[in-house]
């Protein structure tokens, strides 16, 4: 069997990187390390041993994560993961999870979060997809904005990335409470955002940063965006890539669009939306955007049930038995009765017959108001005791608006 150890010190932490490249099928490249050594925890990366050669690597993050309603709540933010093409399917990655999920309940983290590789690995550890994005590109040709949506009083001012991160944790400050899903940021992770490292986790040498301000010249708002550019033979037909669009109120959002989508050279923008993003809608031709079907973006093991359930904001009242199926976490598992009351809720152990049976994955998928209790009982993933159980589950749980994960990790 493996056997999992933190990473002590920096040689620990070239061996972890140069393994999970290795997993990915690429060359260790040094400068990822130093890009993100600020934002690792050495204790909080894994590797896992077999025969005393390292075959795999586990790490996380600790975040705050914003619930429905705003409150944030401590988790785990689990990242390079990897475990070596020589080794798999003999319980490597199983066991550096198992110790994840551990070393996160030990810290009194509520949940732990990823975004996954591929949509087949984490169910079984008990992650469901909470969150869901659309990616895809608007056509500037038909991009206009509708006479009637909103416009804000403010301006778009073009800042220095290397400046920008004061203002940008402003607006972010403001905007992350009002989206479920959101991640708390530190001063180092903002350095990683608006760095050159050109990593999956941010930072890129071409990006851009505009910050929109209030009429008062506060920040309340912001992009990150970078240009590719196309000459052809007709003429520009640049492409404009959005890394980070983030503004609390909807004028300020659409403000923001007009600014991306009125860029000169530019054909199209490309980017990644919530679900229930307000372009969409205030978009004159709504078949300017050509978006793909949503993807599964934050997944979400729950680990606290009265911390997460009581934590979050409800729209409704009403109250539910839940049998949560949770094989690796007692402290999960059985019945618990959830009741909403003037927009509070309680999670608490009972003895009384439950109304609605699902498994821990299925309960984090819904926890951040995304999700529908209903689609996955008519997928056979909810099981319901009392008629009407997973609707009136719906009820309780979702939440507008959507949950969406600006942060990549
Ligand atoms: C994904 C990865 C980490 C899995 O590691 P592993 O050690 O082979 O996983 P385990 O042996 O512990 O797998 C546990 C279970 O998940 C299944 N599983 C793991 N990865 C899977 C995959 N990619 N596709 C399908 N099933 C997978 C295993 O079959 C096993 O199932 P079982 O318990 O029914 O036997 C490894 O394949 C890898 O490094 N892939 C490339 C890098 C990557 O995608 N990393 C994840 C980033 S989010």
């Amino acid at each position: 069997m493996a056997r999992i150890d933190a990473t002590r010190d920096e040689a620990d932490l070239v061996r972890y990187f140069t393994a999970n490249a290795a997993a990915f099928g690429v060359p260790f490249r040094p400068g990822e390390l130093t890009a993100k050594r600020p934002v690792v925890d050495p204790s909080r990366y894994l590797m896992a041993a077999v025969d005393g050669e390292t075959a795999g690597v586990a790490g996380s993050f600790g975040f705050g994560l914003t619930l429905p309603g705003g409150a944030e709540v401590p988790v785990a933010g689990v990242s390079d993961v990897g475990v070596l093409p020589t080794h798999r399917r003999r319980g490597v990655l199983g066991a550096l999870m198992d110790r994840l999920v551990d070393d996160a309940a030990a810290r009194g983290e509520q949940a732990l979060v990823l975004g996954a590789s591929e949509a087949v690995i984490y169910g079984r550890f008990g992650f469901g997809v909470a969150a869901h994005a659309l990616w895809g590109g608007v056509d500037t040709g038909r991009a206009a904005l509708r006479p009637d949506a909103p416009a804000s009083a403010g301006r778009v001012r073009l800042v220095d990335r290397h400046d920008a991160a004061p203002a940008l944790a402003v607006a972010y400050g403001a905007a992350a409470p009002t989206r479920p899903g959101s991640l708390s940021r530190t001063a180092a992770w903002w350095d990683l955002v608006l760095g050159s490292a050109g990593i999956f986790v941010g930072g890129h040498e071409d990006h851009l940063v505009v910050v929109h301000e209030g009429a008062d010249g506060a920040p309340d708002g912001y992009a990150i965006y970078r240009m590719e550019e196309h000459w052809g033979s007709a003429g520009p037909a640049h492409r404009l890539h959005v890394w980070e669009l983030v503004a609390a109120e909807t004028a300020v959002e659409l403000d923001l669009w007009r600014f991306l989508l009125g860029h000169d050279l530019v054909a199209e923008v490309h980017g990644m939306l919530p679900p229930d993003g307000v372009l969409l809608d205030a978009l004159a031709d709504t078949r300017a955007a050509q978006l793909l079907a949503p993807r599964d973006q934050l997944w979400l093991r729950p680990l606290d049930l009265p911390g997460l359930l009581g934590g979050r904001s409800y729209a409704v009242d009403g109250s539910l038995v839940l049998d949560v199926v949770d094989p690796r976490r007692p402290e999960v598992a059985g019945a618990w009765d959830l009741t909403v009351g003037d927009g509070g809720g309680s999670a608490a152990r009972t003895d009384r017959p439950a109304d609605v049976r699902l498994p821990v994955a299925e309960l984090g998928s819904l926890l951040l108001g995304g999700g529908s209790a209903g689609r996955l009982r008519r997928a056979g993933r909810l099981e319901e005791a009392t008629p009407g159980a997973a609707d009136t589950l719906d009820r309780l749980l979702r939440w507008d608006p959507l949950p969406f994960c600006t942060t990549r990790f």
